[in-house]
């Protein structure tokens, strides 16, 4: 692209974290906003004086002056909306999941392929300072050989918006599963999983789930193994992603969400002594605010800005999920404007989607192997 791009983001409740980074960012010229709630637009655009502003998506759409749209809407339009938007000729970024039905991952990707169009899955979970991390001890071969590899979120969605009731944990598995596949840059060919626990009845009516909890193993496309566990109800934990990865030489091992990661060395030892030397230290991920343009290195953490609308007023800015929504703002921008692939393109996004949607299928076969379709 030769000049600016212009923006939109639809979804304005997690999504709200987003117009404020392309805002900021060098090659970004215009952000307007899109929710089909007039109360949270309005409030939005006025809190953060935006004041190009969509209550239909379907006029953003046809609008077009808008080259890129970054959806943040519900889970159950991600795939309508995601087409339509590319139908239109805009290129599109949608939050998690890429969808929940594996004919709807086959069109997106046929479309992107076909319409040239950039695609991006917006997940959090690959650029976390805790990721990163991890993908530059892996860059610098400190892990050795990666044995194997594990991930979790544990979340409780009780009282959230009505699409999230009794959904099957393994449809939302990517931040558990992408850490793993994305380190290794590889997909799920086959899953095995086991639904857990008892749900209750009235959170089974839309899904017709019955696991408050699913726990996988994955056979990847290099041979390892993996393990990823999601829940949703009816499970006493802290919110929590977690991931780890267990190498030859050094592992990799985030436990708790707001605690330091650990990394285990292991050492050759004298062959009197049994097993070789095993140290474990804690340690503090770095904040890559180096892999971002200037204007967007403030987003990566908690900082306060004045109000627009009345400069005496703040407004708490950044930090989400790890600093990791400026790299993911970054990430699709520069991929438009270079005219690549983003980093989770089409066939990305999908490998990594279906691997928690054929799971789930196998969960509800009481863990008969199921194969994950190749999107590539
Ligand atoms: N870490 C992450 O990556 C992460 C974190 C939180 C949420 N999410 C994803 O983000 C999405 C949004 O989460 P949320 O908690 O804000 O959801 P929400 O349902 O609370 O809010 C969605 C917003 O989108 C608006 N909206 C819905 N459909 C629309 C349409 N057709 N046109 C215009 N506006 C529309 C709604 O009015 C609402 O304001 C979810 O799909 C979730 O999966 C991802």
């Amino acid at each position: 692209m030769g000049r600016k791009l212009n923006l939109a983001v639809v979804g304005l409740r997690f999504g709200g974290a987003f117009p404020p980074i392309y805002l900021a960012h060098p090659e970004v010229a215009r952000v307007a906003i899109c929710d089909r709630d007039p109360a949270v637009l309005a409030a939005y655009g006025d809190r953060f004086g935006i004041r190009e502003r969509f209550t239909d998506v379907k006029a953003l759409l046809a609008d077009p002056a808008w080259d890129a749209v970054h959806l943040v809407t519900g889970i159950p339009n991600h795939a309508e909306l995601t087409l339509a938007a590319m139908a239109a000729g805009k290129h599109c970024a949608c939050t998690v999941p890429m969808a929940t039905r594996l004919e709807d991952l086959a069109a997106i990707v046929a479309l992107s392929k076909k319409s040239g169009l950039r695609y991006m899955m917006m997940e959090t979970a690959v650029y976390t300072t805790q990721y990163l991390h991890a993908r530059a001890m892996h860059a610098r071969g400190e892990f050795g050989r990666v044995q194997f590899l594990r991930g979790a979120h544990y979340q409780d969605m009780e009282h959230w918006p009505a699409y999230w009731l009794g959904l099957p944990p393994m449809w939302y598995a990517t931040h558990a599963l992408s850490p793993l596949l994305a380190l290794q840059g590889v997909w799920a060919q086959r899953v095995c999983c086991f639904g857990s626990g008892a749900m209750r009845p009235e959170l089974q009516k839309i899904y017709g789930n019955p696991f408050p909890i699913e726990t996988a193993l994955f056979r990847l496309s290099n041979g390892l193994a993996a393990e990823a566990t999601r829940s949703l109800f009816q499970t006493a934990h802290a919110y929590l992603e977690s991931f780890h990865v267990l190498g030859e030489k050094k592992s990799f091992e985030w436990h708790v969400e707001n605690e330091s990661p650990i990394i285990t060395t292991m050492e050759p030892n004298e062959a009197s002594q049994r097993g070789n030397r095993v140290a474990t230290e804690p340690v503090q991920a770095e904040d890559r605010k180096d892999l971002l343009p200037l204007e967007l290195r403030p987003f990566t953490e908690a900082h306060v800005v004045p109000d627009p609308q009345s400069p005496h007023q703040s407004i708490k800015q950044g930090g989400g999920h790890h600093g990791s929504h400026p790299h993911l703002a970054h990430e699709f921008v520069r991929s438009v404007v270079e005219g690549r692939p983003s980093a989770i393109d089409a066939v990305t996004a999908a490998h990594w989607t279906a691997a928690g949607i054929c799971a789930h299928a196998s969960a509800m076969q009481d863990g008969k192997e199921v194969a994950v379709p190749d999107f590539s």
